[in-house]
């Protein structure tokens, strides 16, 4: 890090008018210093699972849920892969992940396994996904969803959203409380 740091310094850091060229590069040390000052900050807040998975599984396989419902099983609550179907959480480990990462990562592929492509079909029209509405519009407070906006538990909202009946209210409930959980983790 340093090595690329010092590399990206500009040496006539004291000229009085700089051209375009240092300016850039001027820049461009800046930026990288600024990220290495946040970046531990960021790593104590725990990775968001599905920004994670955006920015590392998505290219080959897609989007998360789509995937693990299209090429993942659930057996005895063991999530089976169609190649890999004994060991899943063993290939995981060698398999563009960080072991600490593995866990949290098999679990989630696991929850959406088990769980019916309801919100794709019929709230993200207006929503988005799941992950993105849950970082925009909700957050948890001692494990309970809360809305953002108004403050009030997402509960509340839901009971009076959609015509949504009590059994639905309590399937959306369950699933945005958990992709919460995946997205702020501790
Ligand atoms: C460069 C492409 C690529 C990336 C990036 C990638 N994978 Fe894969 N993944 C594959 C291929 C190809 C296979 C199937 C080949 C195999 O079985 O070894 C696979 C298989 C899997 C399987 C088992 C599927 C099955 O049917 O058995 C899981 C689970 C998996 N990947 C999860 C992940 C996760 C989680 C990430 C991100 C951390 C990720 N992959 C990133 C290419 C990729
Ligand atoms: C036709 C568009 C539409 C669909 C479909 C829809 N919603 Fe909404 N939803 C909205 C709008 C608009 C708001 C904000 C309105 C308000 O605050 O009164 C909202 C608000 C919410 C909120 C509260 C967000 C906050 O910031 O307080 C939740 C939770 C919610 N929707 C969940 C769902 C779920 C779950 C589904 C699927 C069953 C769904 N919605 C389907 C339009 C939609």
């Amino acid at each position: 890090m340093l090595l690329v740091l010092l590399n990206y310094w500009p040496n006539t850091w004291n000229s009085k008018k700089p051209d375009k060229r240092i300016r850039h590069a001027r820049l461009k040390a800046m930026t990288i210093l600024v990220v290495m000052i946040l970046a531990p900050a960021a790593d104590a807040d725990g990775i968001d699972l599905h920004w994670l998975w955006d920015d590392r599984c998505n290219e080959c396989h897609g989007h998360a849920g789509q995937f693990s419902r299209q090429f993942l099983s659930v057996t005895n609550g063991q999530l089976q892969g169609r190649h890999h179907v004994r060991d899943l959480r063993r290939f995981m480990q060698n398999h563009y992940l960080i072991d600490s990462e593995v866990d949290a990562v098999y679990n989630m592929l696991l929850a959406q396994a088990n769980t019916p492509a309801r919100f794709k079909l019929e709230c993200s029209s207006c929503h988005d996904n799941a992950a993105r509405f849950v970082r925009q519009s909700l957050e948890l407070r001692d494990g309970l969803l809360y809305s953002r906006q108004s403050n009030q538990p997402a509960r509340l909202f839901l009971n009076h959203h959609r015509a949504l009946e009590p059994d639905e209210v309590e399937f959306y409930i369950k699933l945005l409380t958990r992709v919460a959980h995946e997205v702020y983790r501790p």
